[in-house]
Parts: structure tokens; sequence; C-alpha cells
């Protein structure tokens, strides 16, 4: 694995180890790079099939399910489909291990992801979701949760249950107020959940170390996270095999997640 990776990127990795191995406060933010090699597609990745004519920001929206909920529903279960039968990959391992070690050493990592999948989950990571649940529902009216019926989404046996579910695209009414069923999924245009904001930017704020892991930083709030780090003193880092438009990081590792994540906490243990 460290052959994949440039002599000036083991610099760097071996440059973060040592701050990280001392730092007793982490904050890690995660976006769709995390799961890329997992299989599922980064948001911004081209979409495919018959979805290839349209980009996801066009998708996302309440304005775009309230004129046609049911291509909005229909792309939805599209990408249900997709995720169902995919697992944690390296990176999402690395980071579920290392918060645990954190833990058993009176130390912090927190994981905050802009991801709607629940590999976190299934890696054994206790995460904060900002953009929401790909597997949950609500009724676009009332707000009423809404879970299939075949299935109980607890996310342990998430993975069984989700095998069971139909992903059809006809419109489901909800049964409290006759509105439709949406995912309870942060839109564009949407704020996002409080709670999950607060303790996010409390993390970003008070943390000694900021990870930004795959994700492009190009969507707001969840980029100011790595600004806010700044300017409370962490040192920000950054795994991306592309360049992005933070601008704030002090170490870029330019690797995949699944590669650099596994290696660099090999590199802490050994300090
Ligand atoms: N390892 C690490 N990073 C990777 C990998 C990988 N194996 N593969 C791709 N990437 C990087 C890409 O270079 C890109 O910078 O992941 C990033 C994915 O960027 P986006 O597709 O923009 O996804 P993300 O940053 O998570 O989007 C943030 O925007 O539209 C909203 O709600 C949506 O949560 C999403 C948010």
């Amino acid at each position: 694995m460290l052959a994949e990776l440039t002599p000036e990127i083991v610099i760097q990795m071996q440059r973060a180890a040592t701050l990280l191995q001392a730092a007793p406060r982490i904050c890690v933010l995660t976006g769709a790079g995390v799961s890329a090699e997992s299989g599922i597609p980064t948001f911004r990745d081209k979409q495919t099939g018959l979805w290839e004519q349209y980009r996801a920001e066009d998708l996302a929206s309440p304005a775009a399910f309230a004129r046609d909920p049911k291509l909005v529903w229909s792309w939805y279960q599209w990408r249900r489909q997709l995720v169902h039968d995919k697992m944690p990959n390296p990176a999402h391992q690395a980071l579920a291990e290392w918060q645990k070690n954190a833990e058993s050493s009176k130390r912090q990592l927190t994981l905050i992801t802009q991801n709607v999948d629940d590999l976190h989950e299934q890696a054994g990571s206790t995460v904060t979701h900002l953009h929401g649940y790909l597997w949950r529902n609500r009724c676009s009216q009332c707000d009423a949760s809404y879970n299939y019926e075949s299935t109980n989404h607890e996310s342990t046996h998430l993975n069984s249950s989700k095998d069971a579910i139909e992903f059809d695209d006809e419109l489901i009414a909800c049964p409290h107020c006759e509105g439709y069923i949406r995912p309870d999924i942060v839109w564009f245009g949407e704020s996002l959940p409080a709670s999950a904001w607060q303790t996010a930017e409390q993390a970003a704020a008070d943390c000694d170390v900021f990870i930004s892991v795959g994700t492009s930083s190009l969507v707001y709030p969840a980029t100011g996270l790595a600004q806010l780090a700044k300017q409370n003193g962490a040192t920000i880092i950054e795994i991306n095999p592309n360049p992005t438009l933070n601008t704030v990081v002090d170490i870029i590792l330019a690797a995949k997640a699944g590669v650099v994540m596994p290696l660099l906490l090999e590199q802490i243990k050994l300090l």
C-alpha cells in the first residue's frame, strides 16, 4: 500500500501522523470520496443510465420534488438500489478503529459526514450526518417519519433488511396527511439539522487537528468547518486525490482515502 504513495506524500503522512498522535481532539469531515472505493459514485461524478441527463443538484431540491415528485422519488430509489449492497472500505474501517482507539485513550475523534449512505455506521463508527440519511424517509407535508413496511431500519442489520426493500418508484402517500413521502435528506436550499450542525461546529471549533476526507469543499456550510477549525488554531489536513477549493489546508495527502487512512492509522500506532 505504501508503495502506492509518492515519496512526497509519505513525508507529508509522517508529518500528519506526528501531529495526530499528539492531538487530544480530532475532527474528521467526510464527503462522497470516502465511499468512492466502496463503489458508490461521488455526488459530482457524472450520473449514469437514464439519470445521465440530470445533474444531482437539479433533483435534490424541494422545488424539484414539488414540480415532479415521482421523478425525484424514482431518482432516490435508483440511488438506494445502487447503494444497498455496498460495503465499508478500508477508509471507513480505519476511521472506526481510530475512533475506538481514541475513546480508549481518553482522546476524542468526532466524525462528521456529508454523506447520506450508512457505511460509516456499518464500519462501527459513531457519526453525525449533516445532510441526512438515504435510508430514512419522512412526509413532505407533516414531517412524520416513514420507514419501509418490510424492514426495521436499525443500521446494525440494515443490510439484510435493505435486500427486502422493493425499490419501485411508486409514490407513497403519508398515512397521516396524504402528503407524499420523501427521503429524509437535506436538499439544496434547506437548513441542516440544528443538532447535527451544533455538534459539527463545536467539534471543529474545539479540535487540535481537522481532517477533510473525500470532499470537493464546494458546499457550505459544511465547507466552513475547516475554516472555523483553522480560525481556532487547528492544523488542517486534506485527503483527496484531486485538488479542492479548500484554501486553509496545512497538509495535503493527495491520494485515495482507502489507501491513506489505514496507512495513517498504522503510522500513528508506530509513534
Ligand atoms: N478518496 C478520497 N477522495 C476522493 C476519492 C477517493 N478514493 N475519489 C474521489 N474523491 C474526491 C473527489 O476528488 C472530490 O473532491 O471526493 C470528492 C467528491 O466531491 P463531491 O462529489 O462534490 O462530493 P462532496 O464533496 O461530498 O459533496 C458535498 O454537496 O451536493 C452536496 O449534499 C451533497 O453531501 C454533498 C455535498
